[in-house]
């Protein structure tokens, strides 16, 4: 198989070949150095994002913008992460996400890193619509562990973004490349420091 191509690296070699031409005194520096921070036209267009994680309490989700897609960077309660487990595997489409969208290195039903941390995308999979947050144990009737719900046709979600059996949506919410490096996470790079 190809290697993907790594756009990260080939940034960095275009930006140091043009270094030693394009740098002739003091005045020369400031632009140069100003175009190497991601313009908002760079961020549209995919460059990486970084979220500050010590400001996302337990219970809370935070919605960053990534490629002009809202991608949910979720803390998720020792509660959240039980009821992922509890949820019999008949009741989802996809248990193990076999045909998901996400990066090799997101493990186990709670399709994460570590299961504290859910970063997917809030878009749902069947026409686009955005889930809303239906966190509540029995808010959509007796049996519901909290999770997400599509207004728009009725789609449901656990907290791992695992879809339930009867919804529209064909997969489950697609994850985005990511990596944490302490407190900081990055979406859009993956822990091998490809970007996507
Ligand atoms: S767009 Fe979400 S269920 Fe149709």
């Amino acid at each position: 198989m190809s290697e993907p191509v790594n756009k990260s690296r080939r940034r960095t070699l275009i930006a140091a070949t043009a270094v030693p031409g394009a740098i002739t005194g003091a005045a020369a520096v400031a632009p140069f150095v100003a175009s190497l921070a991601p313009s908002e036209r760079a961020k549209a267009a995919g460059a990486p994002v970084e979220v500050d994680l010590s400001t996302i309490k337990p219970g809370e989700k935070k919605n960053v913008e990534w490629r002009g897609k809202v991608v949910w960077v979720i803390k998720r309660t020792p509660e959240q992460v039980a009821s992922i487990e509890k949820i019999p595997a008949s009741q989802l489409q996809d248990p193990k996400s076999e045909k998901a969208i996400q990066p090799s290195y997101v493990k186990g039903a709670e399709r994460s890193i570590t299961p504290d941390l859910m970063v997917m995308e809030g878009v749902c999979t069947h026409l686009g619509c955005s889930p809303v947050e239906k966190a509540t144990p029995g808010e959509l009737g007796n049996d519901w562990p909290g999770g997400f719900y599509c207004p728009c046709h009725g789609s449901k979600f656990d907290f791992a973004g695992r879809v339930f059996t009867g919804s529209p949506a064909p997969r489950n919410l697609d994850i985005p490349p990511y990596k944490v490096e302490g407190t900081k996470l990055v979406i859009g790079m993956g822990q091998d420091g490809k970007d996507a």
